[in-house]
């Protein structure tokens, strides 16, 4: 994923076309097989490691490696294409393939196809992590024909498989309520889970999923396949299960409404999907992601992350200099070590009172803030808290300078009204000059105050009714596809001009949660429901596909401003530990023992940070299928470990067993210890403090003094 490897390309073979050709693309555990045969090419293969045993192989069929429309497909297709003479029909032929190492541990092969008589080609390029065993593909497709060819379905990947069952896992939800869990059981037909939203596109679906065969899918066991699209625009998952009960799933842009122009010689190219196999169940789907996650799917993955005060909750657009100064000093004082100014500090002639006006009118409002953006940052740096900022450079509001000098630069149709969402409009991101805009947005912001060590990038509206002053009247169709690739390449830029500064991914809350933006940023914000209950089950739906280190969580004050849930400090800090913790309230408003509870917890979540950040996540019990929940992040080595245990609904009678731990090393022995108490607080872990054997706590388990409603525990394993 990351352009680093991009110039690191050592040649290890090269073959063209010749029948009877296999080509396998090897991870650690995993194989995807592919045969010519008549030229074409067909999967053979996908999942557990072959080795030299094809002939074996259970799943005896060859299915198309991408279906084409036009050659007596009867199924849904990867391409359909009109060529530039109107033939609706493409026929796609093996021509060479090639393998490269792309970087130490990745292998690249591209199997390049052209049609039988249209000057088109499409080549397939696979991208496999060896160790971390998640295959990256994409498309290429590009021709030479005298004239426009319209792409109509242009699939990232297609893949084939034969089982007695096919059971989906998929993530939905709206804005409060994100990465929800729902399993069904596919039949014939189709199951299409997608995103017309353009931009937030993983508002309501995401293009993340699991797939299990023969049986529904568990933790811990069972084949699972998981797979997610790494692209900021609509999306389009297509599984159909044919009448012979074999299952293809298609991914990739979504196509509907989206047909692409494609001139002579321009390459277009497909997102990539990322998916990995494993027998061990959805466990290891999430282990293997999460690992290929911190080394090439997020910024700075390895790196560590800084605990923060974020001032939305606190004071929404009502601040001042005096309020954040204090706010600054109160973060001082807990150890934050960084100080958020979210929306609200900017637009003069229209004042960014609340969110009715000033998107996209990216200077300091002199009223709230008259020293301007530097007096905050030295405010910052005299209490050695660095300093970040929100920002939304892709939207405008009507009330705007910006909308009274660009009218053309928003996404609309002529003759239609235009659509507010939140009050705002969306700046048309196909146009290369408004690309510069929301580059220079930033870039201004960061370049006058070079003390700005983080930014949250958010995105509150998603496209509708998309039309663009940019784009010829035979190209409006391109236009989903423009703006996501528009914003990519200003995500792209603003990374190089500025390689020091730490980006957050928000989007109303988790409506971005997806691979194509991530290795531009840090983290990302999964929901704007802080309530700690509530976001046990967001937080759970997002570690399927992404890791801990990226999860922004932020304790908030009670009643919960969207659930008005009362809930234990403790409860919400030890939610929010589980990832990369932030607070998002005002300090001052808490009582002493308030402050001196959240100063500990602040100390002891540095102390376990990077067993959170860089270890292996084993989910334990589910909040979605019982009354407490809990989970354990590991370290590769398995020398230490952080368990964390829910009670989210005290039921009189309901005794619960036993916890059996996960990924702990069966021959260590550790030392067992209570942490986040809070000063002065007894543990009634039975094991706190003793030396207890690995096996033991995974076969027999242990038992959490979890009894009331909210009641929630932190231990730390340690190898003794
Ligand atoms: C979105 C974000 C919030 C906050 C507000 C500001 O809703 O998700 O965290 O930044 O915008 O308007």
């Amino acid at each position: 994923m990351k352009s680093f490897f991009s110039s690191f390309l050592v040649l290890l073979t090269v073959s063209f076309a010749c029948a009877g050709e296999i080509i396998r693309i090897d991870t650690k555990d995993n194989s995807l097989v592919f045969k010519v045969q008549d030229q074409k090419l067909y999967q053979l293969w996908f999942g557990a490691k072959t080795g030299d045993k094809l002939a074996a192989l259970p799943h005896g069929t060859a299915f198309p490696a991408y279906a084409t429309f036009g050659t007596g497909e009867v199924n849904e297709v990867a391409l359909r294409v009109t060529h530039a003479d109107g033939n609706t029909s493409t026929e796609l032929l093996f021509e060479s393939v090639i393998k490269e190492e792309s970087g130490p541990g990745i292998v690249q092969t591209r199997i390049s196809l052209k049609d039988s008589f249209y000057p088109l080609r499409v080549d397939l390029v696979f991208k496999a992590y060896f160790a971390e065993n998640i295959i990256e593909q994409w498309a290429e497709i590009s021709h030479s024909e005298d004239g426009r060819v319209t792409l109509y379905n242009f699939a990232s990947a297609q893949l084939s498989f034969k089982a007695t069952s096919y059971w989906l896992t998929q993530l939905h939800g709206d804005w409060g309520n994100e990465m929800n869990l729902k399993e069904s059981r596919l039949t014939e037909g189709i199951k299409i889970i997608d995103s017309k939203l353009g931009a937030r596109a993983t508002m309501y679906a995401t293009p993340s999923f699991l797939l299990s065969l023969d049986a529904p899918g568990a933790e811990t066991q069972g084949e699972t396949i998981g797979a997610s699209l790494a692209w900021p625009g609509s999306f389009q998952v297509a599984l159909e299960v044919n009448r012979m009960q074999e299952l293809r799933l298609l991914a990739g842009i979504n196509p509907f409404a989206s047909q692409y122009v494609l001139d002579k010689n321009e390459l277009f190219k497909t997102p990539a999907l990322l998916y990995t196999y494993t027998n061990g169940g959805r466990g290891q789907v999430s282990r293997n992601f999460h690992r290929w996650a911190r080394k090439y799917g997020i910024r700075d993955g390895e790196k560590s992350r800084m605990t923060l005060l974020n001032n939305w909750e606190a004071t929404y657009f009502d601040f001042n200099e005096e309020k954040l100064a204090r706010i600054i000093r109160d973060a001082a004082s807990l150890d934050l070590e960084l100080f958020l100014l979210d929306d609200g500090w900017f637009g003069n002639k229209y004042p960014r009172n609340n969110d009715q006006a000033g998107l996209g009118d990216w200077q300091v409002n002199k009223k709230k803030l008259p020293n301007g953006i530097g007096f905050l940052v030295k405010e910052s740096q005299k209490n050695n808290v660095r300093f970040g900022i929100w920002i939304e450079p892709e939207m405008v509001n009507p009330q705007s300078e910006l909308y009274e000098n660009h009218p053309e630069w928003v996404i609309a149709q002529p003759h239609r009204p235009p659509i507010l969402f939140r009050n705002q409009l969306i700046l048309d991101l196909a146009n290369p000059e408004v690309q510069q805009f929301v580059f220079n947005a930033v870039d201004d912001l960061l370049r006058a105050n070079p003390g700005i060590a983080y930014v949250k990038w958010d995105c509150n509206r998603f496209i509708q009714n998309g039309g663009s002053n940019y784009l010829p009247a035979d190209k409006q169709s391109n236009l989903q596809i423009g703006y996501a690739r528009g914003l990519l390449s200003v995500y792209e830029k603003v990374n190089k001009a500025h390689p020091g500064v730490q980006l957050m991914l928000c989007s109303g809350g988790g409506g971005r949660m997806e691979y194509g933006s991530l290795p531009y940023f840090h983290e990302y914000w999964p929901s704007d429901n802080t309530d700690a209950i509530q976001r046990i089950f967001i937080q759970w739906g997002g570690s399927m596909f992404f890791p801990a280190i990226a999860s922004c969580n932020h304790v908030s004050t009670v009643p919960n401003h969207q659930t008005r849930r009362v809930t234990p400090l403790k409860l919400r800090f030890d939610v929010a530990m589980m990832g990369k913790m932030g607070m998002d309230l005002q300090p001052g408003q808490m009582s002493a023992e308030e402050f001196a509870f959240s100063k500990s917890a602040i100390a002891t979540y540095k102390e376990i940070r990077e067993v959170i950040f860089r270890g292996d996540l084993y989910r334990l019990e589910s909040p979605c299928e019982s009354n407490r929940a809990s989970l354990m992040y590991v370290t590769e080595d398995k020398t230490r470990a952080i368990f964390f245990g829910f009670l989210l609904h005290r039921k009189v009678g309901e005794f619960l067993p036993g916890v059996k731990l996960q990924g702990l090393d069966p021959e260590k022995s550790y030392l067992v210890k209570e942490i986040n108490m809070g000063p002065g607080k007894n543990s009634y872990l039975s094991t706190h403090g003793k030396v207890v054997n690995g096996s033991l706590m995974m076969t027999s388990g242990i038992s959490l003094p979890l009894n009331n409603e909210y009641d929630s525990i932190v231990i730390e394993l340690t190898a003794h």
